[in-house]
């Protein structure tokens, strides 16, 4: 992956970028999409909504749909050998195939995406069945990850075509109440940050946010550098890259274990992180924890903010505060057999930050379980 990805047009200002009404879903390649949905339904409590397979006429792999909130995944695997499903799982485990974006012309949008130097994935087609149409296109993003721009306005079904119910059942269990993707964040390797920063706003339009340092993203041993990028409305996408570091970057870790760039952790938004993460440890959840001594540290920190801290400290939440106010965040173990990709689950109170004040107290906890992996 060197700097010839991005394709230089000098004429690229000139054409709009595509305009993105949100992300409409994101799609993971698994080994097992029967069992990883379950475990989506059973621990953080999806409902399972559509379902593609042999059953509904597709020979080649299986898809089940789940939602919970405006969070909706699509969870894909393989049903033969030489299937691209079997071969990226065989390279990065299960991981993050396709950050969809709903737009209002897949057409249009891969147009202008490839006019403004996109590398193209896989150019516009309709799928059709007798509830309409859905138009889709995709460009390439980091590793092997790519984004579909997807146009269901001309369809009244439940998902797409060749979709049909649900074949899993309903899994019982506590309301979470997550509600939406708050930012979605890729990791790259060292030195290419920019490179990928400059691809979101030369294909997409979109704009840095916020960079942080390595100086600001240190522990001890390891380091990062990372930059958002946002469409200025509901999609947000941290870049990370890893920095010098006495030991080996928890990047590095994901690098080595993905084999490639790709996503490593979505933030999953609720209003009640109290009453979400209680749902999810009485699920099964396991989460990453911090040492009782963060919460004195925590307390001064947010001085004046009226908070339920003995909820926080017994179930491991975080906190920070901004300009604008404060947020609440917590992060899962990895979801998969590889230290890749985990989910956070975030509270917003004002505050437009992710959790600066906390990153310290994070990424020790991520280096204790780094160490125990035996990979710091
Ligand atoms: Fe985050």
């Amino acid at each position: 992956m060197g700097d010839t990805l991005i394709a230089r047009h000098d004429d690229r200002r000139d054409i709009e970028p595509p305009a993105l009404g949100g992300i409409d879903h994101v799609e993971w390649w698994v080994g097992n999409a029967r069992a990883f949905s379950g475990f989506l339904a059973s621990h953080f409590g999806f409902e399972i909504v559509a379902y593609a397979g042999p059953e509904t006429g597709r020979r080649d792999r299986v898809s089940h749909v789940l939602q919970q909130g405006r969070i909706r995944f699509m969870v894909t695997g393989a049903l033969t050998p030489d299937s691209p499903i079997a071969e990226h799982v065989r390279a990065h485990g299960d991981g993050v195939r396709d950050i969809c974006f709903l737009v209002d012309d897949a057409e249009a949008a891969y147009d202008a995406a490839l006019a403004r130097g996109a590398l193209p994935e896989r150019p516009p087609s309709v799928d059709t069945d007798e509830l309409g149409a859905i138009h889709h296109s995709a460009i390439r993003t980091y590793g092997e990850t790519v984004h579909t721009f997807l146009d269901r306005s001309a369809y009244a079904g439940e998902f797409a075509p060749g979709f049909g119910p649900p074949l899993l059942p309903a899994v019982g269990g506590p309301p979470v109440g997550l509600t939406r993707f708050d930012h979605i964040v890729g990791n790259v390797e060292k030195g290419h940050l920019d490179q990928w920063v400059d691809y979101y706003e030369h294909v997409l339009g979109f704009d840095p946010l916020v960079h942080f340092d390595d100086d600001q993203i240190s522990t001890e041993y390891s380091a990062l550098m990372s930059t958002v990028v946002w469409n200025h409305d509901k999609v947000v996408l941290p870049i990370n890259e890893p920095a010098e570091g006495r030991r080996k970057s928890q990047i590095e870790e994901y690098l080595d274990y993905y084999r490639s760039p790709g996503v490593q952790h979505m933030a999953l938004h609720t209003p009640d992180i109290v009453a979400a993460v209680r749902a999810m440890r009485q699920r099964g959840v396991r989460f990453l924890t911090v040492p009782p001594e963060y919460y004195d540290e925590a307390r001064e920190r947010m001085a004046g903010v009226d908070l339920p801290w003995e909820a926080l400290a017994e179930l491991g939440i975080m906190v920070d505060r901004d300009a604008d106010g404060h947020l609440l965040q917590i992060f899962t173990e990895n979801l998969c057999d590889r230290p890749t990709v985990f989910f956070e689950i975030i509270q917003r109170a004002g505050a437009k930050g992710f959790g600066a004040g906390n990153f310290k107290a994070l990424f020790e906890a991520i280096e204790r379980a780094q160490a125990a992996r035996g990979n710091l």
